[in-house]
């Protein structure tokens, strides 16, 4: 039988050489048992990083980074668990198990992401060699004219698409790239009636877009013809190797700059991160002009806690940077706005005032939270009370979306300094009521219909999967307190089951389980639900009060099943069901659902 995902999990952490491994990227020094070196994680003049491998893991005493092998790469090499224990696998001799059929890659996808990878390269070499070659010279002129040097498109490898419909579809096909995997790649259309193939990207300068990794995904193109009616920018579609959602551009090149500096510098488009990057600010990278999803929001992350926005100066750049900042509140990053002139964007005012300016900005940029919550104070006559509550209703998303208590508290008492005189309780009740009602939206530019309507989702064991999701402590609560038969929602419950039975952390487990293709219920719920406003107060207390909850519900169902199958028995001799049964029946009810829900001290 081919070993279990867990197996070679064990056998890598135990076969590993932790030393040699860590050894590539820090100079190790024997004592006693274990190895020291200066941490890699943190700057430190003195080590006070260590190495034991006869534990397998390292551990620094300055930052507290620590782990087992495969935490080292995924932090040092910034890969994905799975993408960690592959290569560390590999090099043991160690396989893995195939995927199973529920979710991740399956062997006809993974050879068909290869394919799509490889046309991707293709493309990105021939529009490269276009612009290089100088084969499109409005496309040369152009970029001089927007102060791009060779060196910045070297970097960021822009190229160019020249002005005929199939000149990439003619060029690819001889290279033995079929029509079909063009299309699939977003590269090229077909046509909806006569069946033709075209490039989708025509007479534009291409910016190829990597994930962090630097692989191709897909491609984004600006018109060449000023005069044209064409969208200013096209962007390849949604792809098996693209989503936009997911990925960042400049993430590639700007990744080491943004962890050496702690930040990361958002943009909205690929011309003002490429002029911030000749600018010095190497840890510019770009939205793409939709709103941060929560996915991207860990991505940066994994780099730094720091985002500094840095959109048009106008209203929509403005309202851009407003929505977009959302998701990163919850991921609990310190999130800075920059407001530039109003008839400035990020590459008009570098030109304009350099560098040092844009430094200044960056250096005050102001908190989101208090930008956002000028721009709704702005919206709103707050001499009435309606203006007032208006403005509680606009900032309890956010205060909601907020990743941790203090801060939560922190960003009520500045709502508060707008509202006069309003009590603090009677604000906190308001914030609490929205959080569950409503949950934050991460909307894109509305080009794309959304997503299919479903039923919803019970909102009890929603909540009960967000703070199982979230909280250790939670977590823990509703394995020891909650009791299977009371769930009923059939798209949560697998989720809420799997992580039930097993030991350990959510996020672990369902890595583990998702590398092992055996993820237990619609993945697509996950992000969904981690969106999802934060719980307010002591997780281990809301898990408590969940269950109470819960049970109090299947409680009620239980009794009343019981009387309608008594009743149901009666039914055709009324008069022959026993008072008695029937007072003690309802009594029964009345006692039972007084299940003890423990009360919050808020
Ligand atoms: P902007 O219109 O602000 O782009 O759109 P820009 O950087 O000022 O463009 P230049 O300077 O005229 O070349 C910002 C971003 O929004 C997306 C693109 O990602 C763009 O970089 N966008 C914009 C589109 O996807 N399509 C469009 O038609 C326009
Ligand atoms: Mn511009």
């Amino acid at each position: 039988m081919a070993p279990s995902l867990k197996d070679v999990i064990r056998q890598v952490k135990e076969q590993a050489d932790i030393v040699a491994v860590v050894g590539r990227t820090v100079a190790l020094h024997k004592a006693g048992n274990s190895y020291k070196g200066l941490c890699p994680f943190h700057k430190e003049k003195t080590p006070s990083f260590h190495v034991v491998p006869s534990k397998g893991i390292y551990h620094c005493f300055g930052c507290k980074a620590g782990g087992s092998v495969i935490d080292f790469l995924m932090h040092t090499e910034r890969l994905e668990f799975i993408e960690a224990l592959r290569d560390l696998a590999k090099d043991l001799g160690i396989e893995l198990p195939a995927a199973g059929p529920r979710s991740g890659p399956r062997d006809g996808d993974e050879e068909r992401r290869r394919a799509l990878h490889s046309v991707n390269d293709f493309a990105l070499t021939w529009y490269r060699a276009n612009l290089t070659g100088n084969r499109h010279p409005v496309a040369s002129t152009y970029m001089e004219k927007r102060g791009i040097t060779p060196e910045l498109a070297e970097k960021f490898s822009l190229g160019a698409a020249p002005a005929e419909w199939a000149a990439l579809k003619t060029a690819a096909n001889a290279q033995g790239y079929s029509d079909d995997i063009l299309v699939e790649a977003g590269l090229c259309k077909r046509h909806e009636e006569r069946g033709t193939v075209y490039d989708r990207l025509r007479n534009r300068l291409i910016f190829p877009i990597r994930d962090h990794l630097g692989r191709v995904v897909g491609f984004g193109g600006r018109r060449l013809a000023e005069d044209s009616d064409d969208a200013k920018y096209l962007n390849s579609p949604e792809t098996p190797l693209y989503h936009k959602g997911r990925t960042l551009y400049g993430l590639d090149v700007a990744g080491k700059s943004i962890g050496d500096t702690g930040y990361a510098i958002v943009t909205e488009g690929y011309m003002d991160a490429i002029m911030a990057h000749r600018y010095g600010f190497g840890q510019a990278i770009a939205s793409l002009g939709t709103a941060l999803t929560p996915e991207q929001a860990r991505l940066i992350k994994r780099y730094a806690s720091r985002v500094v926005f840095l959109y048009d100066g106008d209203d929509a750049g403005r309202n851009a940077m407003l929505r977009a900042g959302e998701a990163l509140l919850g991921a609990g990053i310190d999130t800075r706005v920059i407001l530039l002139p109003k008839e400035d964007d990020p590459d008009t005012f570098l030109q304009r005032e350099g560098a040092d300016a844009l430094a200044a900005l960056v250096h005050s940029a102001r908190e989101y939270f208090d930008f956002a919550l000028d721009i709704f104070a702005k919206a709103e006559d707050l001499a009435t009370l309606a203006g007032q509550a208006e403005l509680v209703e606009k900032a309890a998303p956010l205060l909601n979306a907020m990743a941790g208590e203090a801060q939560r508290a922190a960003g009520l008492n500045r709502l508060l300094t707008y509202l006069g005189t309003l009590p603090r309780e009677a604000v906190l009740r308001t914030i609490q009521r929205i959080s569950a009602e409503k949950r934050p939206r991460y909307e894109d530019r509305a080009d794309e219909p959304g997503p299919p309507q479903r039923a919803p989702l019970d909102p009890t064991e929603r909540f009960a999967l967000k703070l199982m999701l979230e909280s250790e402590k939670a977590l823990d609560v509703l394995r020891a307190e909650l009791d299977v038969s009371w769930l009923s929602d059939a798209r949560l419950d697998p989720w809420i089951l799997f992580l039930l039975s097993h030991d350990g952390e959510a996020a672990a487990l369902i890595a583990e389980a998702e590398s092992a293709g055996a993820l237990p219920g619609d993945p697509a719920l996950l992000p969904e639900i981690l969106a999802d406003a934060h719980p307010l107060g002591d997780p281990a207390l809301a898990a408590r009060q969940i269950a109470a909850r819960l049970k109090k519900r299947h409680h009620k169902k239980v009794t009343r099943e019981l009387i309608d199958s008594v009743r149901e028995h009666y039914r055709n001799d009324p008069a022959g069901l026993p008072e008695g049964i029937l007072r003690m029946i309802h009594e029964e009810n009345r006692l039972a659902v007084k299940v003890e829900v423990p009360r919050s001290g808020l």
